[in-house]
This record gives structure tokens, C-alpha cells and sequence, in this order.
């Protein structure tokens, strides 16, 4: 990964760059990096934040070989390379939000946005966008987002090296995607547990049969979050943005 890296001073969005990229049949490990995104996308319609020179805004291009069902598995695994890398590279306890935000004492980090362009139930390639707050400080953010999200720089209280970040989480990406595609998605998912800050927590999610509370338990084999409801039942949820309850 990373062996083709298309960089840009400004984009609308990574992503939309790196889907023109795919399109035009460029290869796996195909990276897009920006230094500011003026459009920059979050998950479920969501905007991105992406101020010049402070993070890492980065679209790659994956080519897994994997029915689609299992792409979920594959974002979860993005979480687990990416938690681990901040972890090695800044010494701060970066832990792992269902399904795949980063957070530090409860505040967001980073996130991941997973866009997957599917033929016969096959993925031809997947997008794959990272979002790293590394050094934004205080003033790039809203008093609202300051309540949600913080950076490397403001929890560890010194500059983090982009490069360095960024090469460490293209490693742990690359073993990873490896031991995924040779073993399947066991060794992942007891990684991620162990990430995790959000099994054993009372949780909330806006689904379809609108908000549902419980216990985080595990994740199943698919990725999924298996949750204990209030009856004692036990239910899945594939996809939505989780909230803590006190
Ligand atoms: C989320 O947590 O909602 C996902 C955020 C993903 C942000 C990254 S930044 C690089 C790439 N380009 C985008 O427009 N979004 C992703």
C-alpha cells in the first residue's frame, strides 16, 4: 500500500478523487492524500472537518477478494490498523467506537468511511477513506466539535509526525489485510475486541425500529454488534453510530 501515491495542496474529497482513480483502473494500494478538503464526507451524510496542513486526510483504493458481505469485516479491520498505529506512534490510548471511530477519553480522533462499488456480489474495489485529527489545536475547533472531537497534538501535547503515522498504519494495514485474506476474520475480531471501548457499555442506536437500547456484548462473525436488550433478548446491529448512556 502506498506504493502509488497521488498527492494534492486541495481536493473537494479524497474520496471522490480516489473513486475517479478506480474508475480509471488504478491499482490496489492506491493512495489519495490532500492537505485540505473543502468537501470533505463523513459517514451517514455527515461533513468531515478537514482544516489545511493539521491531519491526515486520505482516500485508499482496496481491491479485496472477498464476497460483499464481508466488506463490513474488512472496515473494522481499517480500525483495528489504525488504532494500533496511533497507538505505537503517540503513546495515547487511542480505543475503538463501534463500528470504527477512534476515540481518546471518549472524544473522536479519527474515522473511517467505507465506500464499496460491488458487481455480482463482488466488491470491485473499495474505497477506503481515513480522517486523522493529528495536529489541529484548539482554535480549529467549534465550540461544538470541541465538545465531540479532539486531536493527537492536543492530547499528547506535542506535533505528531504525519509521515511517520501514516507509514506505521500502512504497515500494520498491509499485515493485517494479509492474515485477513489467509485466515479470515477471527484474528481480527479478537484484536478488535481488545481495542474496543464499547463492549460491556449501555448503548443507543437510531435504527429502523427506531432507537433501541442495551448492553454491548460482542461482535459476531460478520462484524456485527451483538446487543443485550433490556428483556434479557440478544439482537444485532449491522450498521448506525452508537451513543454511550451514562
Ligand atoms: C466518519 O467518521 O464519519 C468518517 C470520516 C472520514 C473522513 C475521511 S477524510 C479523507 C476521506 N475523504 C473524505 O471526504 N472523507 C474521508
Amino acid at each position: 500500500f502506498g506504493r502509488n501515491i497521488h498527492y494534492y495542496e486541495q481536493l473537494g474529497s479524497t474520496q471522490t478523487k480516489a473513486h475517479e482513480l478506480a474508475r480509471q483502473g488504478a491499482e490496489e494500494g492506491t493512495l489519495v492524500i490532500a492537505e485540505q478538503q473543502t468537501e470533505g464526507r463523513g459517514r451517514m451524510g455527515r461533513k468531515w472537518h478537514s482544516p489545511k496542513g493539521k491531519g491526515i486526510w486520505t482516500s485508499m483504493i482496496l481491491k479485496p477478494r472477498i464476497p460483499l458481505q464481508f466488506a463490513p469485516q474488512l472496515t473494522l479491520l481499517i480500525a483495528v490498523a489504525l488504532c494500533r498505529a496511533i497507538r505505537q506512534v503517540t503513546s495515547l490510548p487511542a480505543g475503538i467506537k463501534w463500528p470504527n471511530d477512534l476515540l481518546i477519553d471518549g472524544k473522536k480522533i479519527s474515522g473511517i468511511l467505507s465506500e464499496s462499488i460491488a458487481e455480482d456480489e463482488k466488491p470491485l474495489y473499495v474505497i477506503v477513506g481515513v480522517g486523522i485529527s493529528a495536529n489541529l489545536g484548539e482554535d480549529d475547533y467549534s465550540e461544538e466539535l470541541k465538545a465531540i472531537a479532539t486531536s493527537l497534538q492536543i492530547e499528547s501535547g506535542h506535533v505528531v509526525d504525519r509521515t511517520e503515522l501514516l507509514c506505521r498504519f500502512l504497515e500494520e494495514l498491509e499485515t493485517l489485510y494479509e492474515l485477513f485474506h489467509s485466515q479470515g476474520f477471527g484474528p481480527i475480531k479478537l484484536l478488535w475486541e481488545a481495542l474496543s471501548v464499547s463492549l460491556n457499555r449501555k448503548v443507543r442506536n437510531q435504527s429502523t425500529q427506531g432507537l433501541v437500547e442495551g448492553i454491548a456484548i460482542s461482535l459476531d462473525d460478520s462484524g456485527a454488534l451483538i446487543v443485550q436488550l433490556e428483556d434479557g433478548s440478544l439482537t444485532k446491529w449491522y450498521s448506525g453510530t452508537i451513543q454511550f448512556i451514562p
